[in-house]
């Protein structure tokens, strides 16, 4: 919700994409009742195929259980796309805590994605794994967050990155090729625990001292 929230904001169009498509419709609504405006014309809700066909960039935000049916029932209108994949394999998912990471066979969730995809053409980048959903849903507000990205093409997390730069206060760092993800979805665990054991709930990240490419 918050990353719809905030690219409705920016003025992007947004597909919300559920299982159900008038569940997808009322997170539209709400999202128009939550930004205070009613006259916004750029939010939409469909069920997760149809959000992914109508859309040229698709983020999936669905924890690790939902993983597989989520990306197979998108498989078909994902050819030649990006898609910016959030989801962090963490064990509170499985019955565990929020602060534990498990591993995959694949090495990354991110690279799971890639591999139910393959043979689509689809761009898989890895990102928006480590901004919480609180500082997302406090839209008054800049985010302040660093938005580590990885992927295999350039070209893809160049246009990745565009789009999530539109939240305020959000800077993009290429981290490099995909399997850097394995690290990056391991980061928010710990900002979890970070927040948990200092009473916060916007714990970010942030990268220094990198020359801007
Ligand atoms: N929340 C955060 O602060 C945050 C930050 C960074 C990364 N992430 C990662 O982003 C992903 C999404 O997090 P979230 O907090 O947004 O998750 P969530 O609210 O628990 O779930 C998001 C959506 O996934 C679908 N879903 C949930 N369980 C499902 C299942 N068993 N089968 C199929 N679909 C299911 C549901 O959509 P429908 O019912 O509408 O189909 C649900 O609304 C996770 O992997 C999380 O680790 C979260």
């Amino acid at each position: 919700m918050g990353v719809a929230i905030r690219l409705v904001q920016a003025g992007e169009e947004v597909f919300i994409g559920s299982r159900k498509a008038d569940k997808a419709e009322r997170a539209a609504e709400e999202i128009k009742l939550f930004l205070e405006d009613e006259n916004i014309d750029n939010v939409f809700g469909f069920t997760n195929p149809e959000a992914a066909k109508r859309a040229d960039i698709i983020i999936l935000t669905v924890p690790i259980v939902a993983q597989q049916p989520t990306v197979a029932s998108v498989k078909d209108y994902v050819k030649d796309k990006v898609l910016i994949d959030a989801t962090v394999p963490l064990e509170s998912t499985i019955g565990g805590k929020p602060t534990k990471y498990f591993s995959l066979w694949g090495g990354s969730a991110a690279e799971r994605t890639e591999d139910i995809l393959k043979g689509t053409g689809v761009k898989v980048v890895s990102g928006l794994n480590n901004i919480c959903s609180h500082s997302l849903m406090d839209f008054k507000e800049e985010v302040d967050c660093d938005c580590l990205i990885s992927g295999d093409d350039d070209e893809a997390k160049k246009i990745a990155a565009e789009l999530i730069e539109k939240i305020p206060g959000v800077v993009c760092v290429d981290c490099g090729l995909l399997e850097q993800s394995r690290t990056v979805e391991r980061l928010t665990a710990l900002l979890i625990s970070l927040n948990i054991k200092h009473k916060s709930r916007k714990g970010g990240i942030r990268i220094t001292g990198l020359k801007k490419n």
